[in-house]
């Protein structure tokens, strides 16, 4: 067992939960960065989280913000973590329009902040970090596939915030020798992630449409590919690239691409219902009915989902992560498409509140 002690923000996201139950599984102590709330945000990770007044407790909460510099300074002076996963971040693209000065400063200049406090606690020769970049950079992607390699385009104000925080990192590593790594993640999914991004969208209107409480589901673009893996993968991954000795940026990705329609697709036909697309092809005249009874309309598209620059083609090569590290993902998407659908059902018919928690 390990005997590492991680820091991790946005340990209350999808990945930090996964990543937090990996990590324990490790030996980890592992202790997270979450944010004051009226209302609990705890619960992707309340299923392992004991009270620190048991004994042989491995797992602590601090309140913190990554828009908060002295606090983070204090945090990493507290914890002095070997490892920090900087999860924490405005993580919806469509939002960032909406807030872009608010995105900026949390998932651009907050890894600044979070640089600077290693250094500013002398943990910099000590402390490995990993940044969760991201595919998004690719944008309009100037080559198919995406690897390491590829010049970066950024669409949107959340994927400039992160391209600021992918250079700002790779300077910090190269002026102060610091084991700084990015992991640029293609899309990942799962039954925990969040009800507003595509995938966990339509799973649970399907979920829901089948079970006779919604009648339709609303999308924007549905012609949009994206490379979509399972995040507990992803979360394995990060941990690969700390262990490495020499930081350095990595692809994580299955290689394949998928439309949003055909998620759709896939997701319906898991619940026994086959979807015929009708009217023109890419317009918001277009509808998906169920195919046996064709005035059950149960999709519509909606212009509000569309953003004002739109990333149309996400496809990684994930060749060097499987090369230096040995990982691959072992989910694709069928699989995905199986998993998140079977938990959702489950969900959805009040058997289980998270079918990917371990059982004790
Ligand atoms: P997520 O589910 O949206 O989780 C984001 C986490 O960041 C939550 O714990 C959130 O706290 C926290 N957070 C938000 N604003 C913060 C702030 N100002 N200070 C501190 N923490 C803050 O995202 P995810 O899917 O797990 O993704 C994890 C990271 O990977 C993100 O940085 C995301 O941008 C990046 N990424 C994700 C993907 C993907 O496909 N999932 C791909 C590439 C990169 P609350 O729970 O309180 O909101
Ligand atoms: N969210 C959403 N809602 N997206 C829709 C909808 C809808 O109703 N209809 C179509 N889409 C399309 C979006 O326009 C986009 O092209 C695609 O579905 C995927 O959207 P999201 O699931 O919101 O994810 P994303 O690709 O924009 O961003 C996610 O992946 C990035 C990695 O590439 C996020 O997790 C980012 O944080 C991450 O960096």
């Amino acid at each position: 067992m390990s005997g590492k002690v991680a820091l991790i923000t946005g340990i209350t996201g999808q990945d930090g939960s996964y990543l937090t139950e990996f990590l324990l599984a490790k030996g980890y102590t592992v202790h997270g960065i979450i944010r004051r709330s009226s209302s609990f945000n705890t619960g992707r990770i309340d299923h392992i989280y004991r009270d620190r007044h048991e004994t042989g407790v491995k797992l602590f909460l601090h309140y913190g913000d990554l828009c908060d510099a002295t606090n983070l300074i204090t945090i990493i002076a507290n914890v002095k973590p070997d490892e920090i996963y900087n999860l924490g971040a405005m993580s919806h693209v469509k939002v960032s329009f909406d807030m872009p000065e608010y995105t900026a400063d949390c998932d651009g200049v907050g890894v600044l902040r979070m640089l600077d406090a290693i250094r500013a606690c002398g943990l910099e020769k000590s402390c490995r970090f990993y940044q969760a970049s991201t595919s998004e950079l690719y944008g309009k992607v100037q080559e198919v596939p995406q690897s390491e390699t590829t010049p970066f385009y950024p669409r949107s104000p959340y994927a400039v915030a992160k391209q600021y925080a992918f250079w700002i990192l790779v300077n910090y590593r190269e002026a102060y020798g610091m084991h700084l790594t990015n992991g640029i993640l293609f899309n990942h999914e799962s039954p925990r992630r969040g009800a507003t991004f595509v995938t966990r969208k339509i799973t649970i209107a399907v979920a829901r449409i089948t079970e006779g409480l919604d009648k339709c589901l609303y999308l924007g673009n549905i012609d949009a590919k994206r490379d979509w893996g399972h995040a507990r993968d992803y979360v394995e991954g990060m941990w690969m690239m700390l262990q490495h000795d020499t930081p350095d940026d990595y692809v994580l990705a299955t290689g394949e691409t998928h439309t949003v329609r055909e998620f759709v697709e896939k997701a319906f036909a898991h619940a026994g219902t086959t979807i015929k697309w009708i009217g023109e092809t890419g317009t918001v005249n277009e509808v998906g009915v169920d195919a046996n009874d064709e005035s059950r309309v149960l999709v519509r598209i909606d212009p509000r989902y569309f953003r004002p620059t739109e990333v149309d083609l996400l496809l990684g090569d994930p060749s060097k992560a499987k090369k230096v590290l040995g990982w691959e993902a072992k989910l694709g998407f069928e699989g995905l498409v199986k998993d998140m659908m079977t938990a959702e059902l489950a969900m959805v018919r009040g058997e289980t509140t998270d079918p990917e928690a371990p059982r004790p």
